[in-house]
């Protein structure tokens, strides 16, 4: 089925300049006719990353990703295809038709976000009547504009009420089911409501959709919070509790981050709108890169137990691997911000944020509080410990003020901390040169190929097969030979089922007239769109793409068959023999 006709994405494409695209996200330098910056997509210090204006596509020689604009926005924005599609038809104001796309159990999501619309309402009613949550809201010390604000909810203890009542509306069990609203009992196949006896927090996209719900219990019964399962509308991974609201309260390109649905409600009330909160899993990377979208800095505001400052750790390195700008603040006295604004208040908490610690800091203060300074030996382990820390910056002036600050509070001299970070710093180069060579031989020999898994096993076929992809890729035209009657190759010739797929589907394509390869995404995730480019970028620097290296490549692989062919026979002649 063809979800957004073939013109239309051919417009948005056309409007959607790849370099004034990736100039948004990636600060690019003229190279000659193309572009160059750093990779968005891994870690880099030299710019890989290039962006060829005349072929409309990108590569980074880092890491290997590559492709068009739409996967581009695929990979950056976290998007399906189709979603990639809107969101750069939005940008230049392309209107794509409707999409009627089928989900998870054959729903559609715009019905999805209909029911759950309908439910967070039925929620927000029946807290309206209980007693038992108006009651555990106000012990919470929420205001009746703050509960509508976030529409906080109600899910009574009853088997019957929530389903009937969205039955009533029109919606049907498939519907509920695919919602992860209800369950059906393995028993009786009865219909049941996933949520019952719970407050209800409905979370939010950026667009005001309700995407799923957090349920709390009003005791203390476990488990305490109970959060939609991913759905069809809703990526648990993707999506950060109340970024609808936060996103246009940013100020100074800064988003608070904590634990918790409470934390985030009551920052809200107490003035600060720009506080999210992840989903009741760890922070993902993919999180780290949507506030990026809206912040340039975050102060991390997680829980002041153990858990929460080991939680921040991580949370440190991922927020910083997409460059985010992190401080992180601790609310002694109090295990969360929640506690700490209703005990001290909102001045105090804006006091807290001004005077956050720089994630350095917030290391060097976890490190210290590690070890016993009256022990010369722990204190040679804090020592080194800190010095590594500080030789992760590549910044000179920010490693001089780090080893500053340790000094100080490790009675050991600038000098002498200096000299260990350099040597840290040295040895981290040359680790992190090692990692890069091994990863690059690991990519050569093609183990851990997660695209291509069976490429390293038949790498002389892979080669062959990859030569023809390449060829066809760049001259379309060639395609007519092999959508003819008697193919000099068939479909059944590849070895690799990848290079197989790809085969097939390139000669669909051009044989519905079409020479656009990006039209592929609809097919094929973003890795193995970046293969297919990569395939073509390989062949285009070659000059040898003639006729006779196609038939050469052809005989080759289908040569790598027989060889594989009279590999068996001559083991069941051997075997024979030694009989
Ligand atoms: P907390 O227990 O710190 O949450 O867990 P909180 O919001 O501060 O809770 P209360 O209401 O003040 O006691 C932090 C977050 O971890 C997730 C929830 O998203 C919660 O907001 N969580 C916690 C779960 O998903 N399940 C649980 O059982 C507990
Ligand atoms: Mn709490």
């Amino acid at each position: 089925m063809k979800l957004i006709p073939e013109n239309v994405i051919e417009e948005i494409k056309i409007k959607n300049d790849i370099a004034d695209v990736v100039s948004s996200y990636v600060t690019l330098k003229r190279a000659g006719s193309n572009m160059t910056g750093l990779c968005p997509f891994h870690n880099e210090k030299t710019p890989s990353f290039i962006v060829f204006n005349a072929a409309q596509n990108f590569h980074c020689f880092g890491c290997g990703v590559g492709g068009d604009v739409v996967t581009f926005i695929r990979r950056m924005e976290n998007l399906e295809y189709v979603d990639a599609l809107k969101f750069l038809a939005k940008r230049v104001g392309v209107t794509v038709p409707e999409d009627e796309r089928e989900g998870y159990g054959g729903v559609r999501k715009s019905r999805l976000l209909e029911l759950n619309r309908a439910a967070a309402r039925f929620f927000h009613q029946c807290m309206k009547s209980s007693p038992e949550a108006l009651g555990y809201f106000a012990k919470r010390k929420l205001a009746p504009q703050t509960i509508r604000h976030f529409g906080l909810g109600f899910a009574p203890n009853d088997w019957n009420l929530f389903t009937n009542a969205m039955r009533e509306q029109g919606f049907t069990e498939n519907e509920l089911i695919s919602a992860r609203l209800c369950g059906k009992s393995e028993k009786n196949g009865r219909l049941f409501p996933y949520f019952r006896n719970r407050v209800m927090f409905p979370i939010l996209d950026p667009t005001g959709s309700v995407i799923a719900f957090g349920g709390r219990v009003m005791d203390n019964s476990e488990p305490k919070y109970l959060n939609s399962p991913d759905t069809p509308a809703f990526k648990k991974s993707r999506n950060l509790f109340a970024l609808n609201f936060a996103k246009d309260a940013v100020t100074d390109k800064e988003l608070i981050l904590c634990e918790g649905y409470m934390d985030v409600i009551a920052l809200h009330a107490a003035g600060f709108c720009n506080a999210v909160a992840t989903l009741g899993t760890a922070l993902t990377q993919e999180q780290a890169r949507i506030m990026k979208r809206y912040a340039d800095s975050i102060v991390l505001s997680y829980d002041s137990d153990n858990a929460g400052r080991r939680a921040a750790e991580r949370a440190i390195g991922i927020l910083s691997e997409v460059g985010l700008e992190v401080r992180v603040i601790q609310t002694a006295e109090a295990k969360d911000p929640d506690e700490f604004i209703k005990k001290f208040g909102a001045d105090a908490f804006r006091k807290l944020i001004a005077t956050g610690a720089s994630s350095f800091d917030f290391r060097l203060r976890n490190i210290l509080m590690r070890y016993d300074l009256n022990s010369p030996d722990a204190k040679l382990s804090a020592a080194k410990e800190i010095c590594e820390e500080a030789a992760k910056t590549s910044s000179h002036v920010e490693r001089e003020l780090y080893v500053m600050r340790a000094a100080e509070k490790l009675g050991i001299s600038t000098e002498t901390l200096m000299y260990e970070v350099k040597k840290a710093a040295a040895k981290r180069n040359s680790a992190e040169r090692k990692s890069y060579i091994e990863q690059l031989e690991r990519a050569q020999s093609g183990a851990g190929d997660k695209v291509n898994p069976e490429r390293a096993a038949n790498l002389k076929a892979a080669i062959a097969e990859e030569a023809i992809l390449g060829i066809l890729l760049l001259f379309p035209e060639k395609i007519s030979k092999f959508t003819a009657p008697d193919p000099p190759l068939d479909d059944s010739d590849f070895v690799t089922a990848f290079n197989r797929r790809v085969y097939t589907e390139l000669k669909a394509l051009y044989s519905s007239g079409s020479t656009d390869i990006s039209l592929l995404g609809a097919s094929f995730s973003p890795d193995e769109i970046s293969r297919i480019y990569e395939i073509q970028l390989r062949r285009d620097g070659l000059t040898s793409n003639s006729d006779e290296v196609l038939e050469d490549n052809i005989r080759a692989l289908k040569q790598s068959g027989l060889d594989k062919i009279t590999d068996i026979n001559a083991l069941i002649k051997a075997k024979r023999d030694l009989k």
